[in-house]
């Protein structure tokens, strides 16, 4: 798992990671240098040698320590180098996983979690890809070394001294260990904090019009109460074990001092010599901590990578076809379809559900076909399916039974470039961008001449309509529509559509009631946009039901009644002439 994310990411800067390798061990040589640096300076000192000598050393001394210090810089930049280029291409290859992966994953999880994954994780992974492989082999090297050169010096320091090492890292292990599901706890906490913060800007609109703010406000108090919490817990317990590390290497110091003072009174050894061993001592703690920290790292590395894995192995759920769809008006063809949404919490069902049914279905047997350019008008009441059967059309999911067809062609089967090409799809509530009205038609894909805009929208004949705005394409819109009726936004999306040109336009009308300007401008651009094409609209307003060829009643997720309209409404047995009765518009509004 981790040899994938090497590869992939480090791979294509080999180069940088080989001179990351170079300048760290070059460091690490120095290092072991210098105390022998120093305690040959003790040496000649005790031996009176003359003072030019003396500063010939303590010169070389300074040159080396500033080397070291150089490298260092120079690791440290080389390191965020490596690692942030090989973050911002995962970043960048998560980000378009994400977008495209099936709305049901996006539906049972938070805005939060994608940036947690995105940003979060990938930050943690930044430390693995920049230092871990470098680091923790540079780390047992000079730890190594630092070892075999006391051995070198007396076997008793050095076999002392090994034991010492062995017995801290298993402390500092143990200890480390201690606080991580402290941090993940904060992480977590972290994680539920932004996605409220994320989830609740994003409504402000209601939240505000509801008069919420005191609860959100208090909600959010809560959550980040929570998160600083689990934070201070986390952290004091960082550094208490921190603490305990000073301890540690205070004991170690003095072991090393008691040594070499025990050997330096035997005779066998300089003064020099005994230095070396206290100096060697200290540089231990170096590796020590970083191993175990590296180690430490690793574990959380290796959750983030778990979980970004995860993520970027969820893309299986729907799988791309390989046919491709003509041209013209499309066929549509529904054969037994059941759907349900997966992991639906029950509470987003409407409480006044009176009929119990099991909590999985939506949609329920559903087989009918509809011929090329035929418009069907469907009804329901609200919660009855109609959304979710032209999702099903569009393929944001796949039905759990049954098959979905057009042209003849199982829906899994075709493209999905086609079948997102072909299908247009203007929704119930329209998202527009902070952008220019061009930009909100074309999707800022520039390719797009004005002059196909204009003619897009003087088909649909609203170009007088969006020249009136103050400054016509130019203008800018706010995004959540804002400034824009639900009405006014469908028909952008119109144009949106018509400038894809599909074989078959899904229209879910906005169920607001719409000003008679609007609604007659809506009526045209219908008019125009369905012309040689297969439609289904899910009509709020008699207008739009009266221009549908076919009818199709759904009653919680199953068809109640599917003809052609004109022999429905001559028929006054049938369900569709006694709505027309009672009114169809209260009843669908
Ligand atoms: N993304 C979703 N995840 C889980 N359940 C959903 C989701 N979307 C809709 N549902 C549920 O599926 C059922 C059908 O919803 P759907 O949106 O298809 O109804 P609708 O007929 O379009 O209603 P309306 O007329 O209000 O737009 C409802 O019970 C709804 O709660
Ligand atoms: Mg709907």
């Amino acid at each position: 798992m981790y040899r994938h994310y090497l590869t992939t990411y480090l791979r294509p800067q080999a180069g940088k990671v080989a001179l990351l390798a170079l300048v760290f061990l070059t460091a690490i040589g120095l290092e072991l240098w210098l105390p022998q640096i120093l305690a040959n300076f003790i040496d000649l000192a005790l031996a009176g040698e003359p003072t030019a000598s003396l500063l010939r050393v303590a010169g070389l001394f300074l040159l080396i320590g500033l080397l070291s210090q150089t490298l260092t810089i120079a690791e440290t930049y080389l390191a965020t180098d490596v690692g942030l280029t090989a973050t911002n291409r995962l970043r960048a290859d998560l980000a378009r996983h994400t977008m495209a992966l099936d709305l049901s994953f996006h539906n049972a999880r938070t805005p939060g979690y994608f940036i947690e994954r995105v940003d979060g994780d990938v930050g943690t992974m930044n430390k693995f890809f920049s230092r871990f492989v470098v680091r923790i082999l540079g780390n047992v090297i000079l730890m190594l070394g630092v070892l075999i050169l006391l051995f070198g010096i007396d076997w008793r320091v050095g076999a002392s001294l090994t034991g010492f090492t062995l017995v801290t890292m298993f402390i500092l292990s143990r200890i480390s260990s201690v606080g991580i599901p402290y941090w993940n706890a904060a992480k977590e906490a972290r994680a539920l904090y932004f996605g409220f913060i994320e989830e609740r800007l994003s409504g402000t609109e209601d939240i505000r019009a509801n008069g919420a703010v005191p609860y959100v406000m208090r909600r959010l108090a809560e959550l980040a109460r929570a998160y600083f919490r689990k934070d201070l817990k986390a952290d004091l317990i960082g550094t208490t074990s921190f603490g305990s590390t000073i301890v540690l290497f205070a004991v170690g110091s003095a072991v090393a001092l008691g040594l070499a003072a025990w050997i330096f009174q035997e005779g066998t050894i300089t003064l020099g010599t005994a230095y070396l061993i206290f100096g060697y001592t200290q540089l231990l703690t170096r590796p020590i901590e970083s191993i175990i920290r590296e180690i430490d790292d690793l574990q959380q590395a290796g959750a983030a990578v778990r979980r970004v894995n995860e993520l970027l192995e969820a893309k299986s759920t729907l799988k791309d076809g390989t046919q491709a769809l003509g041209e013209g008006a499309l066929a549509v063809g529904f054969e037994r379809v059941s759907f349900a949404y997966e992991d639906a919490p029950d509470d987003r069902r409407p409480e006044t559900e009176s009929v119990p049914r099991p909590p999985s279905s939506v949609l329920t047997d559903l087989t009918f076909t509809l011929p090329s350019h035929t418009t069907l008008g469907l009804l329901g009441r609200t919660g009855s399916g109609k959304t979710t059967l032209t999702r099903l059309l569009f393929r944001f999911y796949d039905p759990q039974q049954g098959t979905i067809s057009l042209n003849g062609l199982p829906l899994p089967d075709i493209r999905f470039d086609d079948v997102r090409a072909r299908v247009g799809m203007v929704t119930q509530d329209v998202q527009l961008f902070n952008a220019s009205v061009r930009d909100n038609l074309t999707f800022f894909d520039s390719n797009i001449s004005d002059d196909r805009i204009r003619f897009a929208l003087r088909e649909l004949e609203l170009l007088e309509w969006v020249e009136a705005f103050p400054q016509g394409l130019d203008t800018l819109l706010q995004a959540g529509g804002e400034g824009l009726s639900a009405g006014e936004a469908q028909l952008l999306a119109f144009a949106r559509v018509f400038l894809k040109d599909p074989g078959l336009i899904i229209l879910d009308e906005a169920s607001s009631r719409l000003d008679p300007a609007t609604e007659r401008l809506l009526e045209r651009a219908i008019t125009r946009l369905l012309a040689g094409r297969t439609a289904i609209i899910i009509a709020h307003r008699l207008g739009t039901v009266q221009r549908a060829d076919r009818i199709m009643i759904l009653e919680q997720g199953r068809m109640v009644e599917y003809g052609e309209r004109l022999a429905l409404v001559n028929d006054p047995g049938s369900r569709f002439a006694q709505l027309l009765q009672t009114g169809l518009e209260q009843e669908l509004a």
